[in-house]
């Protein structure tokens, strides 16, 4: 028996010409799917008594089976509520939007992640989430060495640690300089683990590890490859965490990070609802484009 195909889907993405994109184009188009690259700024709705249009250089996206969300851009406030608007439009009209919005929103923002990942009872790194600089200036008091990050970012933009002597008894300056330079306007400060020199990164598609890596190395702590973290093949089993994190913000497809410590015990840093894997790609020995597009395309 033949496997039911979709017919079209759209990739919501600000870098169509990406080698990613450009892969699972190629892999979506080989199972007979039609491939529309969306540009976000470039779509138009029209509001109107009597109906609600969405359009695409002058393509009806209602008309898509599946709107699938590469990256979701939009730092600007305006520009990020209007993509969420439009997204949940198309689902509102029947397009099945991967990952869901309300899965997207959760990821993108890590106190919400973590809300979750806490209330799935997974093992997370405590943490403090405030907009008071006062009040993380006294967790950095209390939990030196310890980390801190932005609300909301990715590839470890304004992932630090938190180490030196000048640093803690300068901690306001160094708090309203972090605020200043990643903008967020909320803390999250977290307790350091101290990790072998690496993290794990699992990619999970429809509740299933499809692969995982190792992150080694990288600016910092941050082992994020955006960081320069090199991948290495993982022979830590992250299912069961990786499985569970997924699960607790109802992602589709999402990369989960997880921390070895010094005793080998598995924390779980956040959870992301669109992964790149170019990195994974290079300790995998399956087409992982080909993967996601023969799962995402079944009807
Ligand atoms: N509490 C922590 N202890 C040690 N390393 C951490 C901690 N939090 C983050 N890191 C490192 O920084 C990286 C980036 O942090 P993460 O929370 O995943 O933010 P981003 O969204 O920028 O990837 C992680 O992959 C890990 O290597
Ligand atoms: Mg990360």
């Amino acid at each position: 028996m033949t496997t039911q195909r979709i017919s079209k889907i759209g990739f919501f993405s600000s870098d169509p010409w990406s080698r990613r994109v450009q892969n699972l184009d190629d892999a979506f188009r080989r199972l007979g799917v039609d491939v529309l690259h969306v540009l976000p700024w470039k779509v138009l709705r029209w509001g109107s008594t009597e109906s609600h249009e969405i359009s695409y250089e002058g393509k009806d996206l209602t008309e898509l089976d599946v709107m699938f969300v590469l990256d979701l851009g939009g730092n600007d406030i305006g520009a990020f509520f209007n993509r969420v608007g439009l997204l949940s439009a198309l689902t509102e009209l029947g397009v099945n939007v991967i990952n869901s919005v309300s899965s997207i929103l959760l990821m993108r923002n890590k106190a919400e992640t973590m809300r979750k990942l806490i209330s799935a009872r997974l093992p997370v790194p405590r943490s403090l989430i405030t907009e008071s600089i006062e009040d993380a200036a006294e967790f950095v008091r209390q939990n030196f060495p310890c980390v801190l990050k932005p609300i909301t970012g990715f590839g470890g933009a304004g992932v630090q640690l938190i180490h030196r002597e000048f640093d803690r008894s300068n901690i306001y300056d160094y708090l309203k300089f972090h605020s200043q330079l990643f903008g967020k306007g909320a803390f999250i400060l977290q307790e350091f683990v101290k990790s072998p020199g690496y993290d794990i990164r699992a990619f999970v598609l429809d509740g299933e590890v499809i692969s995982s890596m190792k992150r080694v190395g990288g600016e910092g702590i941050t082992n994020n490859i955006h960081a320069g973290g090199v991948p290495e093949k993982n022979d830590i089993d992250v299912t069961e965490l990786a499985v569970r994190s997924a699960k607790s913000v109802k992602g589709r497809i999402v990369g989960v990070d997880i921390i070895p410590d010094q005793n080998g015990v598995l924390w779980v840093l956040e959870a992301n609802a669109t992964p790149g894997w170019a990195g994974l790609q290079q300790v995998t020995d399956f087409d992982i484009s080909q993967h996601i597009a023969d799962v995402l395309s079944r009807k």
